[in-house]
């Protein structure tokens, strides 16, 4: 038995911000952009765009792809660090625009890794309680609402967007695969690396706050760096030598898309050819816990992956907080 993946979808907003766009509002360049990051452009969600919203647009797309109705939903679980309100959660949100009234829901907040939180969450509840038979899962940023767009350390980095799979719990004899293996972890001593300091219970907002844009995300580039290829190459080597897969048997290994630098680092440390690492950071920037489930949605809609191919997740956030999952599809 196993909990497979039967659908996926993604949206990205329409609206396109290129480096060139950047230059003219901050003292950077294309070349700066490109060579640091590998980022070309990234989305940028309207103003009445919610993050409810683009998840919702995401969902209808996967359902669509695994031919579910949203009454055959058990379970809606939304990761993000951008909920539409404080409370309550955005996949209740969600679940009211869906009309999929069957299911629990709630949010999960794990930063970039929070899709794969997610997942093996998800995978842990429908294996243990029978009434939960399909689930979806939505990684979803507007990121854009926490981006200082006066500071050029940051603001070029990040992107709006959102992805969705369907899960379902498989029992037939032809069933093979899901998700085989899943690693999560976190060090909380690293909190202050990556952060939005007020708007809390810690710093409420308050004049003071936002006249010192105390509300935007900081962020210690280059530890997080140094953490990010070491952590996400641990966190693959577990899961594959836990599942007793080798690197040479894995088609596709999907990195957040937080930095080309990074997914090339942590793609020579796995010894992993590098046509099998999924790219895309030059088209959407950094878009958080959507970052891993847009790619798998691109591969899967392109064609990319076969019945039987092994599909190595891993990503890495604030808290920080990290993992990697490993599925058959
Ligand atoms: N344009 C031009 N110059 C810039 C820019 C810019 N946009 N941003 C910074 N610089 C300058 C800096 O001021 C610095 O100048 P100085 O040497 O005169 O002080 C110089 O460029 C080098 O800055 P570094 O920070 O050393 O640049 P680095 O090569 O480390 O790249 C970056 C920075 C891209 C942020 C990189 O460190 C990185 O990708 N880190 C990881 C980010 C990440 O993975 N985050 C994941 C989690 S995000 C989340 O959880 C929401």
């Amino acid at each position: 038995m196993g909990i497979k993946i039967i659908g996926t979808g993604s949206y990205v907003p329409d609206k396109v911000l290129t480096n060139h766009d950047l230059e003219k509002m901050v003292d950077t360049s294309d070349e700066w952009i490109r060579t640091r990051t590998g980022i070309v452009e990234r989305r940028i969600a309207s103003d009445n765009e919610a993050s409810s919203d683009m998840a919702y647009k995401a969902s209808v797309r996967a359902m669509e792809f695994a031919r579910i109705k949203p009454d055959d939903l058990d379970l809606i679980v939304v990761a993000t660090i951008t909920s539409d309100r404080i409370t309550p959660s955005t996949a209740c949100i969600l679940q009211s625009k869906l009309k999929a009234y069957n299911a629990a829901c709630f949010d999960l907040q794990a930063a970039c890794t929070g899709f794969l939180y997610s997942l093996e969450i998800v995978n842990a509840l429908m294996s243990t309680n029978p009434t939960y038979r399909k689930a979806l899962i939505i990684g979803v940023e507007k990121l854009s609402m926490l981006t200082d767009w006066k500071d050029r350390n940051t603001c070029v980095l990040f992107g709006d967007g959102a992805g969705a799979v369907i899960l379902e719990k498989r029992a037939g004899k032809h069933d093979i695969g899901g998700i085989l293996a899943s690693k999560l972890a976190s060090n909380g001593s690293y909190n202050d690396l990556i952060k939005v300091p007020a708007g809390g219970s810690a710093i409420p907002t308050s004049p003071e706050t936002i006249k010192k844009r105390m509300h935007y995300l900081s962020m210690e580039g280059q530890e997080v760096f140094k953490l990010a290829v070491n952590e996400m190459a641990k966190a693959c080597q577990d899961v594959l030598s836990r599942a007793k897969v080798d690197i040479s048997e894995v088609r596709w290994l999907i990195p957040h898309q937080a930095n080309l630098r990074i997914i090339h680092a942590v793609g020579k440390k796995l010894e992993i050819p590098s046509e099998k690492v999924y790219i895309n950071v030059h088209m959407y920037g950094n878009t958080s816990a959507a970052s891993v489930v847009i790619a798998l949605d691109e591969i899967v809609r392109t064609g990319k992956i076969d019945r039987g191919d092994y599909v190595l997740l891993t990503a890495f956030g604030a808290g920080i907080t990290w993992g990697a999952n490993l599925l058959r599809w």
